[in-house]
C-alpha cells in the first residue's frame, strides 16, 4: 500500500514527530510505502512530492517545523479550479497517477475541512488534528499547544522581573484568533494579573483598575492578551483587511497588545510596554507532552489507514487515542467556557 502524507496550515511543534510515527509504524507493522507531499494541499494539487521513507524520518522527532513544508493553499477556493477542473478533482487525479492508495492529512480546521471534502469525493483520507490554538472540539488536546503555552509561560516569567524593575505594566500578546486557550493556560501558569481572551470582550476601565491595583503592591502588572481579544465597545478584532486563502483575517502587526499598552498608559499614567510573542510560539522543539501525543496520533493514524477507517480523524479523549468522523472534526470550534475563565479571574488584579 502506498500512503501520501501532507502537513497543512500554520506549522506547529510536533508535526515531524507525527510524520516519523506514521512512516515508522507503516513500515514496521504493515509494509507500507510512503510519499511526501510538499507544502500542504499545494503538493497534491500540483503533484509536488518528496521521498518519505524510514531514512528520511531519522532524527526528526525533536525538530520543530515540518520536513514536508506547509502552506494555507485552499483547493476548495475558486482559484484552484483550472480549465473547469476543480481543485478536489485535480488532487484525485494526481493521487491516482502517483499510485497513492490513501492520504494522511495533518492539519487544523481548514486542512481537515478539505480532507473531509476529499473523502466525500471518494478519496481514502485519514486526518490528524494539529493546531497550537487547541480549538478543535473533536479532540481534548492538539499537539503544539503545550509547547506554545510553555514558551509563553517562560516569556511571562521573564517579563515579571523586568516589569518590576521599571515599575511598568507589560502587555504580552499571544496567538489565538478565535479561542483564548493559549492566553488562558500561559496566563494562569505565569501568574498574569489580567488575561484577555476573544470569547469575552473586555472592559478597558476594569483592566485599568486591575493594573492600578497591582501597582499598589510592590509588584508590576502583566496583562496577557490573545491576539483576537476585543474591547467591549468595538466588537471587532484589531485587524487589517487582508485575508488568507481560507478567508481568515490576517491580524494587524500593530494589534490589540500595542493598543492596550497605549490605552493603559494614557488612562493610568503608568508606563506600559507590549511584547508580541508571535511565531516564536510556533517554532522550535516540542515539549515531551507534544512529542508523545504527536507520536501516538501518528501510530493511530496509520492503524486507521490499515483498518480502512477512511474519513476518520484520530483524537485524544481522556488518555485514549480514538477515531472520530472527519466531518465532526471541523464542525465546532472549541472555545474557552465561562467557568474556565472564571477560575482565572480569581487571580486578576
Ligand atoms: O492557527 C494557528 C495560528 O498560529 C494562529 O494562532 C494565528 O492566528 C495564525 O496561525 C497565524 O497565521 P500565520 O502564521 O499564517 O500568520
Amino acid at each position: 500500500m502506498r500512503v501520501g502524507v501532507l502537513t497543512g496550515g500554520g506549522d506547529c511543534p510536533g508535526l515531524n514527530a507525527v510524520i516519523r510515527a506514521v512512516v515508522r509504524t507503516g513500515a514496521a507493522e504493515h509494509e507500507m510505502e510512503f510519499i511526501g507531499f510538499r507544502d500542504g494541499w499545494r503538493g497534491p494539487l500540483e503533484g509536488d512530492t518528496m521521498v518519505l521513507d524510514v531514512q528520511a524520518v531519522r532524527g526528526i522527532l525533536p525538530r520543530g517545523g515540518t520536513i514536508l513544508g506547509s502552506s494555507r493553499t485552499n483547493p476548495l477556493a475558486e482559484s484552484a479550479t483550472i480549465d473547469g477542473q476543480s481543485g478536489v478533482d485535480r488532487i484525485k487525479e494526481n493521487l491516482e497517477s502517483l499510485g497513492v492508495d490513501a492520504l494522511v492529512a495533518i492539519g487544523g480546521e481548514d486542512t481537515l475541512g478539505v480532507a473531509a471534502k476529499l473523502h466525500g469525493a471518494g478519496a481514502n483520507v485519514v486526518g490528524v488534528p494539529k493546531t497550537i490554538d487547541n480549538d478543535l472540539s473533536a479532540t481534548d488536546y492538539t499537539f503544539g499547544f503545550d509547547t506554545a503555552v510553555n514558551i509563553a509561560m517562560e516569556a511571562i516569567d521573564r517579563l515579571h522581573t523586568t516589569a518590576e524593575s521599571h515599575h511598568r505594566a507589560l502587555i504580552v500578546e499571544v496567538m489565538g484568533r478565535h479561542a483564548g486557550w493559549i492566553a488562558l493556560h500561559a496566563g494562569m501558569a505565569g501568574g498574569a494579573n489580567v488575561i484577555l481572551i476573544p470569547e469575552k470582550p473586555f472592559d478597558i476601565e476594569q483592566v485599568c483598575e486591575y493594573v492600578k491595583h497591582r501597582f499598589q503592591t510592590r509588584y508590576a502588572p502583566i496583562v496577557v492578551v490573545a491576539e483576537g481579544a476585543v474591547p467591549k465597545t468595538s466588537g471587532e478584532p484589531a485587524a487589517d483587511q487582508e485575508l488568507d486563502a481560507f478567508g481568515h483575517v490576517r491580524l494587524a502587526s500593530r494589534g490589540i497588545g500595542q493598543m492596550l499598552a497605549d490605552e493603559i498608559e494614557s488612562r493610568t499614567g503608568k508606563e506600559a510596554r507590549c511584547t508580541v510573542l508571535g511565531h516564536v510560539q510556533r517554532g522550535g522543539t516540542p515539549t515531551a507532552f507534544d512529542r508523545v501525543l504527536a507520536t501516538r496520533f501518528g501510530v493511530g493514524a496509520i492503524r486507521a489507514v490499515a483498518d480502512g477507517a477512511f474519513g476518520s480523524m484520530v483524537s485524544l479523549r481522556g488518555t485514549d487515542i480514538v477515531r472520530v468522523p472527519l466531518a465532526e472534526a471541523t464542525k465546532e470550534l472549541k472555545v474557552v467556557p465561562p467557568e474556565r475563565y472564571a477560575e482565572a479571574e480569581v487571580f486578576f488584579g
